[in-house]
């Protein structure tokens, strides 16, 4: 698959079918996140799989009960494990951007195994936290179901690239 067919393909699935995903597809996803880059290379990254429904049932609980983390077979909690004080000379953190290229790295290839995804923002990261086991300066950036989809998603639009890019200029 081009690149460009995955990310005009791609959309936030917010309803699953009840059907497993398959343990090699899992692992070419995990793949896809562990090839992202991050800054100085340092790969301060945790990805916890979860499929255990009880767990799931859990975490559903602290995202404001939206119903596709208990949907989805899978949901993938991203963590940044370390430095996640680091702000880099550009004056920005560098944690959540390492931790969403490897979300969209993820998203991507699962698009290509012909699975969903929607990178998920409104949970309260420090239930998350203790739902997990997840250590105390470590951070959540994101929680991500995947699985099959039931193919009644509406597709978002976007701005033109008229409206979005600068040349030489703002
Ligand atoms: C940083 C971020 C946080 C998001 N948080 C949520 C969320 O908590 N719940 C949700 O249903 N969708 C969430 N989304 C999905 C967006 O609503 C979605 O990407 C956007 O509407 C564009 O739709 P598309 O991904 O289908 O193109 C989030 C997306 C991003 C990038």
């Amino acid at each position: 698959m081009e690149v460009m067919e995955a990310l005009k393909g791609r959309q936030s699935v917010k309803s699953y079918l009840p059907k497993a995903v398959e343990p090699e597809k899992l692992e070419k996803v995990l793949e896809a996140g562990r090839l992202a880059p991050s800054a100085f290379n340092h790969q301060y990254r945790r990805f916890i799989v979860v499929d255990d429904p009880a767990v799931k049932r859990l975490l559903r609980e602290k995202a404001g009960a939206q119903p596709m983390i208990e949907q989805a077979p899978v949901v993938l909690v991203l963590c940044a494990t370390a430095e996640t004080e680091f702000t880099m000379p550009c004056g920005e953190k560098n944690y959540p951007i390492d931790a969403a290229l490897c979300g969209a790295y993820m998203m991507l290839e699962a698009y290509e195994q012909g699975l969903g995804t929607c990178w998920l923002g409104a949970f309260d990261a420090e239930a998350v936290k203790d739902v997990l086991g997840i250590p105390a300066q470590t951070r959540v950036v994101t929680m991500i179901p995947l699985g099959y989809h039931d193919g009644t998603q509406e597709r978002k639009s976007r701005k033109t690239l008229a409206e979005i890019v600068g040349h030489n200029r703002y």
